[in-house]
């Protein structure tokens, strides 16, 4: 592949899907390491031709996952920026004792890689004289790759980075929570149990969504690659995930993203440490910025059909490990909306979106209606579309912001207005559902 890949429209286009799916920026990692991950992945699939292959990836989640794999740095070692540990276990054995004898420390490593960090985290609070009933550590990544190895708990000597962070007290560590097997270390059942490791996409607004906030949150090493709007969202979604008092753990490229009014910097040298204030300045209503998910989960068929107000529901934990993608607000100034992305070059047209959803690739079809909806900021059948493949993802909240956009762009579309009276009637809303349905009626009796 050379550098005139990405002139090319289906190139764009798939830098464009990435941009979209998990926040990738693409200078980044650079347009050349962006081609040769993109050139590996479509070798990987048997694929010579990028048409080609782009069209592949419209049709496949599991082809969309592993061009995400290809792409992601798992760059990773155990007590890396060994300051920010040191602070860790300094808060533990004061603060988080007293808050742990009360209920179980709840900490989030996102994105946690091959599982250094997270066993790192554990380690440290075990070390601060906590048990492993103690606290609980969610382990997040977007690479099912790096999942597999982090919850196999066996390591290389490389993930100690000799000369980076081995120290006396590093041997020590290894000693007490390590086997040797060869020239593997195998971590004990004591680190591993506390650590829970699960599929996990920052880039999307509805990451951990529902999720109890977390004492402590380390993010390090992943808004570097984000651009720019992704990191705003992704400080606002730490921001939520944290409670009133929580740290942030930052990477040290990354301390620039703090705004004032969200986080507080703790000054302990080189710990890149925050505590979370008060919570941010309201959103305008609806802002949301295009985004979308590469959440490997395989979609169940789910057929959606123009016109028909009442999709199956996924059940709860499937809906919840769903990606979703809620639209852009087309009322947005320019300056706050997602940059424009590339026209594709194999058209994206909503019929074929709506194919792709009945056959029940309903993440995909989010990400592209997503896509089709940068072009087309004012299409409210597009809008009507994602609010029906949402409502197929069990999203109901996202899926009732896209039919009130749908509804906004045309305020005589019927189909819009009856998808979210039927909504309001299941919420008990049954003034606002009585509101719409009468609309309804005026509008077809004026037909
Ligand atoms: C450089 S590693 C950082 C790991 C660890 N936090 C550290 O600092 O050592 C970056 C990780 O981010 C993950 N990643 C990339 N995009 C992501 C996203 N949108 N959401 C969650 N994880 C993502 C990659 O799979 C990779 O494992």
């Amino acid at each position: 592949m050379d550098g005139r890949f990405e002139q090319t429209d289906a190139g764009g286009h798939i830098a464009a899907l990435l941009n979209q799916l998990i926040g990738l920026n693409e200078t980044s990692i650079g347009s050349a390491g962006v081609q040769r991950a993109i050139a590996q992945a479509m070798q990987a699939a048997g694929y010579g031709n990028v048409e080609a292959y782009w069209q592949h990836l419209q049709g496949s989640q599991a082809a969309i996952a592993a061009l995400i794999e290809a792409i992601v740095v798992p760059e990773t070692s155990f007590f890396r920026n060994p300051e920010s540990f040191a602070f860790l276990k300094r808060w533990a054995s004061q603060t988080g004792r007293q808050q742990a004898a009360e209920a179980p420390l709840r900490l989030l490593s996102l994105p946690c890689s091959t599982g250094e960090e997270p066993y790192s985290i554990a380690m440290t609070l075990l070390e601060a004289g906590l048990s492993a009933e103690q606290f609980q550590v969610d382990a997040l990544d977007v690479s099912a790759a790096a999942l597999a190895q982090a919850e196999r708990g066996v390591f290389r000597a490389y993930s100690f980075r000799p000369g980076q962070s081995v120290t006396a007290s590093l041997d020590a560590i290894v000693d007490r929570y390590f086997q040797r097997e060869g020239e593997r270390y195998r971590l004990s059942d004591r680190v591993r149990s506390p650590v829970q490791f699960r599929p996990g996409n920052l880039a999307d607004p509805m990451c951990l969504y529902q999720t109890q906030p977390y004492d402590v949150v380390f993010c390090r090493n992943l808004l570097i690659y984000f651009h720019q709007v992704a990191r705003d969202r992704a400080m606002r979604t730490l921001h939520r995930l944290l409670q009133p008092s929580g740290l942030l753990f930052l990477g040290y490229a990354e301390t620039n993203q703090i705004h004032p009014d969200q986080f507080e910097s703790i000054r302990y040298p080189q710990a890149f440490v925050y505590r979370r204030v008060a919570s941010p300045p309201a959103q305008s209503k609806g802002r949301s910025v295009a985004n979308s998910v590469a959440n490997p989960v395989p979609t169940p068929a789910l057929p959606l059909r123009p016109g028909l107000p009442v999709a199956p529901k996924l059940t709860p934990d499937v809906a919840k490990s769903r990606s979703v993608t809620p639209p852009i607000d087309p009322t947005l100034p320019s300056a706050i909306r997602p940059p424009r992305l590339p026209q594709p070059a194999v058209q994206i047209s909503l019929s074929n979106i709506r194919s792709m959803a009945d056959r029940g690739e309903l993440s995909i079809a989010a990400a592209q209606c997503d896509l089709y909806l940068h072009t087309h900021p004012t299409s409210a059948a597009a809008y009507l579309l994602l609010g029906e493949i949402y409502q197929g993802q069990g999203s109901d909240e996202a899926a009732m912001q896209a039919f009130r956009k749908a509804i906004y762009l045309n305020p005589t579309c019927v189909e819009a207005l009856l998808y979210l009276a039927l909504r309001y009637e299941d919420q008990g809303h049954l003034a606002a559902a009585e509101r719409l349905r009468q609309r309804i009626q005026r509008l077809t009796v004026d037909d």
